[in-house]
């Protein structure tokens, strides 16, 4: 994108914009190599390199966090090798190169972050600090008391024991059920496959919170950014 020297300074946090044209005035930044004086001076914020006192500028994007009530039929990764819609083409308007935190399946809908925040991403997506992710699910038929256990005690999928989880019938509706599901980890399709390891295979799946965030009524295909108290819980995690 295309940005004023001095805009491109002030962002970048070199000083502020009145003090950045100041010292694009004494000769005090280059750009590719070239002393730019003149206060007009546009630059590409990805492409030019600028120099301030010898040092290279670098361009921190300020962060941005984002909840998307991410829609069943968009991939969570930025480029498809089928070339599916991803969640990020429903990001409009939003310059910062913001990345999902995690993902959900193709066929999975709800609460997904995304941040251009790398420290954060890497946190709440480490096996080691899992947060706790509630699922509202339809299942297959109706799981008794049994399977309720199961989820408790751990199910083993691919081969390893889950951790616990909880699984809570909300609506028995005979063919289907429909059910609150709270796991920690995030494995690959792990509820799914938790739910077919119990022999209630999933219909739909819908991702409700993420630790103390909720969707709450954001619609499908829209997103918020994150107010700051969001963003506090979510560091303090
Ligand atoms: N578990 C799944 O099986 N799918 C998801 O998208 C998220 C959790």
């Amino acid at each position: 994108m295309e940005v004023r020297l001095q805009k491109y300074l002030a962002d970048c946090g070199i000083a502020s914009r009145r003090k950045a044209e100041e010292l694009i005035q004494a000769g005090k930044v280059s750009v590719n190599g070239v002393v730019v004086t003149e206060l007009g001076t546009k630059i590409d914020d990805k492409l030019d390199s600028v120099f301030y006192n010898g040092n290279k500028v670098l361009n921190k994007e300020k962060p941005v966090y984002i909840m998307l009530h991410k829609p069943e039929g968009f991939v969570t990764t930025a480029k498809d090798q089928f070339d599916r819609p991803t969640v990020i083409d429903l990001i409009k308007g939003v310059n910062e190169r913001v990345v999902p935190v995690g993902r959900l399946d193709y066929d999975t809908s709800g609460l997904l972050l995304l941040t251009n925040d790398g420290d954060l991403t890497y946190k709440l997506t480490h096996p080691k600090h899992q947060v706790k992710k509630v699922y509202l699910a339809k299942l297959f038929g109706t799981p008794d008391i049994g399977c309720i256990n199961k989820f408790k005690w751990g199910v083993t999928v691919d081969g390893r024991k889950t951790e616990p989880a909880k699984l809570e019938v909300l609506e028995d509706l005979g063919k289907y059920s429909v059910c609150r599901i709270t796991i920690t980890e995030g494995r690959n399709r792990q509820v799914r496959k938790m739910c077919d390891a119990i022999k209630h295979p999933v219909a739909t799946l819908k991702r409700v919170a993420t630790g103390e965030l909720e969707l709450g009524d954001l619609p499908k295909g829209k997103f918020r950014i994150l107010t700051e108290k969001e963003v506090k819980y979510l560091k303090s995690l």
